[in-house]
């Protein structure tokens, strides 16, 4: 049965990503049909408003997005599309893995394969209580942390290593500090990797986690973190690995999930045909994994790998001088 996907081709380097995306999905011949969606800027200038209803409409009739990178525009008093649509659609796990690849402009040679499992509508992005004082000398914001909450996301990031087969959940907080919501947090944590007795568990306070992961990535498999940390912390692993061009995220929901790039919208770059698609094609993949198609998921995988692997056409920001599609094309001959 042919699946139906909501295609959200964003603003900047995303309308580029987006057909280098799939052109390599329709190589693979999956009777994939998209449906178009409007959000960001390119909503904003074909419909006056930045995400229309008839988008949130076609992602909860399709429950399955694939989304470029959108520019929220300042000052607009609209604090984030992408947290308003994770918001909307309770995407309350965020995933990002991030695994070495060969022929990249890593600093370090690698031995990475961590996934960040972020908690993605709690803690310290709730927008609640921003307030700066009149005299514009103190501000202050709420962080909420929620026992539901820690626990889905903990149970989530279990159960990944579970069907994934990995061996290793780190739970990463602050809790000898942040006393109240990292401390909820680290309760519950403890709470649900008592249930899972087949999956190695450890603690570890966040910066520590970060000299951690610069100094023996190698030691981690499955991170589980609140919001923040796990906004930072998936950007130090993109690092580690090589840049944004290769790390992807899921946001997942009980009833929905949007695939996307990490990264934003590149604007210094936009139009010039010089975009790496990676992060959105490994989106792609994720999404695969997610409607039953893992070993599709698998071979567009390895096309990406065996591209990289023969330097064929890489991206300036990969140290090749391709273009998006001479390097979209050179993926698609290897699936
Ligand atoms: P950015 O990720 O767009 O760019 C940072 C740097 O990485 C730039 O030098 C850019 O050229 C490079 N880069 C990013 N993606 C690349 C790719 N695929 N290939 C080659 N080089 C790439 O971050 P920035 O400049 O902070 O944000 C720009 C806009 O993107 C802002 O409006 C921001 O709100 C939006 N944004 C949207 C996101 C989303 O929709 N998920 C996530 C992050 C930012």
């Amino acid at each position: 049965m042919s699946q139906t996907i909501t295609v959200i081709r964003g603003d900047g380097i995303g309308p580029e990503i987006m057909d280098a995306t799939l052109h390599v999905l329709d190589a693979m011949d999956l009777g994939l049909s998209y449906e178009d969606a409007d959000a960001g800027l390119a909503a904003l200038e074909k419909h006056g408003e930045l995400l229309p209803a008839a988008t949130l409409d076609s992602i909860r009739r399709n429950k399955v997005a694939l989304k470029s990178p959108l520019t929220t525009p300042v000052g607009e008093g609209f604090s984030s599309i992408n947290v308003a649509l994770r918001r909307h659609f309770d995407l309350y796990a965020n995933v990002r893995p991030a695994r070495s690849y060969p022929n990249t402009l890593a600093r370090f040679p690698g031995d990475v394969d961590v996934i960040t499992v972020r908690e993605n509508t709690e803690g310290a992005y709730i927008g609640e209580g921003q307030a700066i004082t009149e005299d514009g000398e103190t501000a202050t914001l709420v962080q909420k942390v929620t026992r539901r909450g820690s626990d889905r996301i903990v149970r989530y990031a279990f159960e990944l290593a579970r069907s994934t087969g990995r061996k290793k959940v780190t739970v990463v907080h602050k809790a000898n500090i942040l006393k109240t919501t990292s401390g909820l947090f680290l309760k519950v944590a403890r709470e649900v990797a008592a249930q899972y007795p087949d999956i190695e568990c450890n603690e570890m306070i966040v910066d520590n986690c970060c000299m951690q992961l610069v100094m023996r990535p190698e030691q981690f498999d499955i991170i589980v973190t609140t919001n923040l940390f796990g906004d930072i912390i998936s950007d130090l692993c993109a690092g580690l690995i090589g840049g944004l061009g290769l790390i992807p995220g899921a946001n997942i929901g009980h009833e929905v999930a949007i695939f996307e790039a990490v990264h934003g919208t590149a604007p210094d770059i936009a139009g010039q045909g010089k975009a790496n698609p990676g992060a959105l094609l490994l989106g792609a993949a994720q999404m695969l994994d997610h409607i039953g198609k893992p070993d599709q998921a698998e071979r567009l995988r390895k096309a990406i790998v065996a591209t990289l692997e023969a330097k064929d056409s890489l991206t300036p920001d990969l140290g090749g001088s391709g273009s998006t599609m001479d390097y979209t094309r050179a993926i698609a001959s290897r699936l």
